[in-house]
C-alpha cells in the first residue's frame, strides 16, 4: 500500500510540474496594487502624434507614460471603453479597468510572479470561446528602445489586427526596429532576416508569458518573443499555476532565472521593465486590459516589484 501512495504522490508532483511555487506562502509576501485599464485603439503612432495626444512632445523629451498617467488608469479606462472616436467597436457593459495585486519572489533557480485579480462582471464578447480569462506578462531588460518609458506600447501599432490601420490583415504586435520605415499608420515592410537576427542577438526583443485560464483546470501556458512579430516558443520555459476562488484568480508564473538565449536573463543589479495584460469576458487580440510600464528587480533597488528570496 505504501508503495502505491508514494507513487501517487510522485505522479502528482510530476503532473503539477511546478512544485517549487507551492513552497511559497504568498499570504506572507507583500503585494503591490496596480490598475489595468482598457486602452481602446490608442496605438503607439497615435500616442506619438501631438495633435492627437497631449503627452506626445513631453514623451519624446523623455517623460514616461506613467509620469503623467499613473493613478488615473480607472478614469482612463472608463473614458476609453465607450469613446467612439478611439474605440470603433465598443463592447457594451465592459468594465473600464481591473485592479491587480502583484507579488514577486525568487529562489536560487527561478523567478516567480504572482497575480491576484477578479475580472468582475464581464459581458461575454464571444471572441475566444475556450477561455474567458487570459493573463500575460511582458518583459524587457533594456534591449528594446523606449520600452523603459512606454512598456507594452512599443509593440502596439496602428496596423496591428483590429487596429485602425489594419485593413484586412492579421498583423501581430511588433517592434519599430523590425520595420524598414514607419508612418502614422505603423510599418509594413519588414527588414531582411540578417538585420532581424542581429537585433535579436543584441537583445532587441520583448519576452512575454501568457496563462489561459479555466476554473478547475490547469492553465494553458505559452511564452514567446516579439520583434518582427509575436512568436510563440514551441515548448515554453514558463510554467503557471492558477486557482479561482469566488471569481478571484491567483496565478503564479515561474521560470528559470536563466532560461536560455530566447529569454531575458534575470540577474541581480539590473532593472527590468514589465507590463501586464488581462483578457477578460472571452475577448481576444487588442480587446484587453493593460498596465503602464512597471519595473522589476531582484533582491533590492528602486523597482516597483522587488523579488526577494
Ligand atoms: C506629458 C504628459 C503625458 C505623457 C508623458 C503621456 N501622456 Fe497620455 N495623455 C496626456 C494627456 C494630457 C491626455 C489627455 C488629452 C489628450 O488625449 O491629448 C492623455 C491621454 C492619454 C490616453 C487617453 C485616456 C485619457 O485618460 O485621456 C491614453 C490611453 C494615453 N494618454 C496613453 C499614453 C501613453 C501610452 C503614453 C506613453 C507612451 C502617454 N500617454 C504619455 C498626457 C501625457
Amino acid at each position: 500500500m505504501k508503495f502505491f501512495t508514494s507513487c501517487a504522490a510522485l505522479i502528482g508532483l510530476l503532473i503539477s510540474g511546478t512544485h517549487e511555487a507551492q513552497a511559497i506562502d504568498w499570504s506572507e509576501v507583500e503585494g503591490k496594487s496596480i490598475t489595468l485599464f482598457y486602452p481602446a485603439q490608442m496605438s503607439w503612432e497615435l500616442v506619438l502624434t501631438q495633435s492627437e495626444h497631449g503627452g506626445a512632445s513631453k514623451f519624446k523629451d523623455g517623460k514616461g507614460c506613467r509620469g503623467c498617467h499613473e493613478g488615473d488608469e480607472a478614469d482612463s479606462g472608463n473614458l476609453l471603453r465607450n469613446d467612439k472616436s478611439i474605440e470603433a467597436t465598443p463592447i457594451p457593459g465592459k468594465p473600464g479597468s481591473i485592479p491587480v495585486t502583484v507579488k514577486t519572489a525568487h529562489d536560487a533557480e527561478r523567478i516567480y510572479v504572482h497575480l491576484e485579480f477578479a475580472p468582475g462582471k464581464q459581458p461575454d464578447a464571444g471572441m475566444d470561446k475556450d477561455f474567458a480569462t487570459k493573463v500575460a506578462v511582458m518583459i524587457d531588460d533594456g534591449g528594446v528602445e523606449q520600452a523603459k518609458l512606454a512598456g507594452c506600447w512599443v509593440a502596439c501599432h496602428d496596423n496591428v489586427a483590429r487596429m485602425p490601420s489594419a485593413g484586412d490583415k492579421d498583423t501581430t504586435k511588433y517592434l519599430t526596429s523590425s520595420r524598414v520605415a514607419m508612418s502614422r499608420k505603423g510599418g509594413e515592410e519588414i527588414k531582411p532576416a540578417a538585420a532581424l537576427a542581429k537585433i535579436r542577438a543584441e537583445g532587441g526583443f520583448l519576452e512575454y508569458w501568457q496563462a489561459r485560464l479555466k476554473p478547475g483546470a490547469a492553465p494553458e501556458v505559452v511564452d514567446g518573443s516579439i520583434l518582427e512579430k509575436r512568436e510563440e516558443h514551441k515548448a515554453p520555459a514558463v510554467t503557471a499555476e492558477a486557482v479561482e476562488t469566488d471569481g478571484e484568480w491567483a496565478v503564479t508564473f515561474s521560470r528559470k532565472l536563466k532560461a536560455g538565449a530566447a529569454y531575458k536573463d534575470i540577474v541581480p543589479g539590473k532593472t527590468y521593465t514589465v507590463g501586464f495584460s488581462i483578457h477578460a469576458g472571452h475577448t481576444a487580440k487588442r480587446f484587453h486590459y493593460v498596465s503602464f510600464e512597471k519595473t522589476l528587480a531582484l533582491d533590492s533597488g528602486e523597482a516597483d516589484f522587488i523579488a526577494k528570496p
